[in-house]
């Protein structure tokens, strides 16, 4: 298709294929394919918002569905060790989990689809739970339980949760009800249904650690020891026969073994610090035990040895980082994968034009409420990827930092919905453009116009604009 040919995004068509959906970084998607398919490993380099979250999960999604069941076992001789058992077929027990009403994150109260980690607290826009940062807005969705006392803080652990016990009103009656995260849904546990749940799992010794029904996309931010390598929880009466829970019960898995079968991401990879090691280890044994990271808690007697963690490790970093990836590390990677710079910028072609277009409608699509663009509208987008490429690479061509060039679009596209227009315009565009600019550049001007409005006031009489405050 050719550019002069379309009237408004709305003409392009969007591949299906994620990763024909990345833009610019031809290298990458090429890498990306084989990488997803021989299970090699990835180490991504290059500025922000160029696609490299975008290209993990992209990779995750060209991957089958997990085949491998991961259960923790009771174990009768010795609580404190339980055993592990992976297992091919789905099991016929944890199947028998009573039927429930299943619904639309949507539709349940904002309060619930924010702690199951659907809703940002932010924008308040809905998003995969399996992402820990908002993808309209970036907010972090989720702050990790830092200290062993955060979570005695009401309202202070925002740690993601996978159910949330509340109350509602039927018949005139109250009544307890669980909202529990399953998958991208959210299942609606009632009284009834918790009774045969709670049966079911007095008779069952062991616990499903990973789900067959598992996502293939892990992101670990290495914010913690516990969340990258699984944790034993503390339970105050430890294994007490009557009123502690049994050790296996309490065992809660790691990233590494979240994304066993599956991508396991790390963004800005050198932030890990010491933690690289562990990594290293969990990769190159294809499992890493888990144990009670907390030595003063319950949990620190336990350790289940043998959990499976053989994942495709995809690790994002700045280019000034490189030299602070551990090098054992680095060299398992290359060892077993790829090493890749992500493109900045890309050459003004025709052909490289059309491709940004494309980007322009997924990203109009994406968001699902705003219109699209209008040939104007285009040409000016295009205009400014061309500037950006000039100043902040210093290069003649168009900017491939995305991120950037998105937001533009958005902004452009709530201004057009705010006035209820079909398409969005080249003023919209412009508009957008001026407005938002980062904080340093706006501040920069608003005292430069308080210093003239002090001349003014002074009777010292200035020519020119600019924005008069006051
Ligand atoms: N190459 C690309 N093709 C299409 N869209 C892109 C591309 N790069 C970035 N985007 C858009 O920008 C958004 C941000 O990109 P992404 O999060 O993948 O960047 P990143 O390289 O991971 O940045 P950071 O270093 O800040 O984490 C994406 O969700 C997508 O909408
Ligand atoms: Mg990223």
């Amino acid at each position: 298709m050719d550019i002069s040919e379309i009237s408004s995004t709305a003409d392009v068509k969007i591949p299906t294929d994620p990763l024909a959906q990345i833009i610019g970084q031809d290298e990458a998607v090429k890498i990306g394919r084989m990488v997803g398919k021989q299970r090699r490993n990835l180490l991504l380099v290059g500025p922000p918002g160029t696609g490299k979250s975008m290209l993990a999960q992209a990779i995750a999604s060209t991957l089958e569905k997990p085949k491998e069941e991961v259960l923790v076992l009771h174990n009768p001789e010795k609580p404190e060790r339980p055993l592990v058992q992976v297992r091919a077929a789905p099991s016929k027990k944890a199947d028998k989990r009573p039927a429930c009403e299943v619904l639309d994150p949507y539709s349940v109260p904002a309060f619930v689809s924010e702690k199951l980690g659907f809703r940002c607290r932010r924008c308040a826009r809905m998003s995969s739970p399996d992402a820990s940062s908002c993808y309209f807005c970036g907010a972090d969705k989720y702050r990790r339980v830092r200290g062993p006392f955060d979570d005695l803080l009401v309202g202070g652990a925002t740690e993601r949760q996978d159910r949330v016990n509340t109350t509602r009103v039927r018949d005139g009656k109250e009544e307890l009800v669980v909202f529990e995260r399953r998958g991208e849904k959210v299942a609606l546990l009632t009284q009834k249904e918790l009774s045969k749940i709670a049966e079911l799992e007095k008779k069952a010794q062991y616990k499903v650690l990973l789900p067959l029904d598992r996502a293939v996309f892990v992101q670990a931010t290495g914010a913690s020891e516990t969340e990258l390598l699984g944790d034993v929880r503390h339970d105050p009466y430890g294994s007490h026969p009557q009123i502690g829970s049994l050790p296996y019960t309490r065992v809660v898995p790691g990233a590494v073994h979240e994304a066993h079968e599956g991508v396991l991401f790390i963004d800005e990879l050198s932030a890990l610090g010491k933690l690289q090691r562990f990594l290293l280890t969990a990769m190159q044994e294809k499992k890493y035990p888990i144990t009670g990271r907390n030595p003063t808690s319950t949990g620190s007697a336990v350790r289940v040895d043998g959990v499976p963690s053989d994942f495709i490790l995809v690790a994002a970093v700045n280019f000034n980082d490189v030299q602070n990836i551990l090098s054992p590390l680095r060299s398992r990677i290359l060892g077993n994968g790829y090493e890749l710079l992500m493109n900045a910028y890309m050459p003004d072609t025709p052909e490289n034009k059309m491709k940004l277009v494309q980007f322009f409608a997924q990203e109009i699509a994406r968001d699902g409420r705003i219109p699209h663009a209008d040939a104007g509208a285009i040409e000016e987008l295009l205009i400014f990827a061309r500037r950006k490429a000039k100043e902040v690479d210093g290069k003649s061509g168009l900017t491939l930092r995305l991120r950037m060039l998105s937001g533009a679009v958005k902004m452009a596209g709530d201004l057009a919905s705010a006035e209820g227009k079909p398409l969005i315009s080249r003023e919209d565009v412009k508009f957008a453009l001026t407005s938002a600019r980062p904080i340093e550049e706006q501040a920069g001007e608003k005292y430069g116009s308080w210093y003239r409005a002090g001349l003014a006031d002074a009777g010292m009489k200035r020519e020119g604009g600019g924005n008069e405050v006051g």
